[in-house]
């Protein structure tokens, strides 16, 4: 089965739903007085799990909208160039976005993206990533709700894939050395 490839459990089902919960209070609390809409984008496919669970805790109207973005091989390092391969269904001129991202890594993919943003002029940008790697950075992304620093581990679950799979356990985990030979 699945969970056998497994070596640990980095993150626990519970754990992420507290954290996506506090971070869902977090955001509705900054954007309660907001006047323009609110566009949360998620970038796929990575983010899909925290997309759908983050979204359910906060308690204003928002938009949704999806971007499919690549810089990654099937390997576990970024190759550094960065391709959309999915752009924004909407114009996002004078709204308010929220980007939500799985993890930030080197940081290629977001600091691409966030110029990308601002080049269409919102009224406000801001991004929220589950989790951070900050000693794989190698360009800079401001985090403004981060959910988790991490170590430089590779990472699967709950939405992060190892050659498209295992994105669908519950949690997050490592896998096994034997997994990757
Ligand atoms: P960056 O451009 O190097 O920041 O890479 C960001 C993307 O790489 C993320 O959106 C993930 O898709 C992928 N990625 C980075 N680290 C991991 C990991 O530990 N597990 C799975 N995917 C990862
Ligand atoms: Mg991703």
């Amino acid at each position: 089965m699945m969970n056998d490839d497994i070596e640990k459990v980095v993150y626990s089902e519970e754990q992420l739903q507290a954290k996506v919960a506090e971070l869902g209070r977090q955001i509705t609390e900054d954007y309660k007085d907001a006047k323009e809409e609110i566009y949360c984008v998620g970038i796929l496919k990575g983010a899909v799990t925290f997309y759908t669970d983050l979204v359910r805790q906060i308690d204003l109207p928002v938009h949704f909208d999806f971007m499919i973005a690549s810089s990654y091989g099937n390997g576990t390092s970024t190759t550094g160039s960065v391709k959309i391969l999915k752009d924004l269904d909407y114009d996002i001129e004078g709204k308010h976005l929220i980007i939500i991202e799985d993890i930030i890594d080197s940081g290629t993919t977001m600091n691409y993206l966030m110029k990308y943003f601002r080049e269409r002029k919102p009224k406000s940008v801001k991004l929220c990533s589950l989790l951070s790697k900050p000693s794989r950075r190698t360009v800079d992304v401001d985090i403004d709700y981060c959910g988790f620093e991490v170590p430089d581990e590779f990472l699967v679950g709950y939405g992060l894939d190892y050659a498209e799979v295992y994105r669908n356990l519950p949690y997050i985990g490592v896998l096994k050395p034997e997994i990757y030979a």
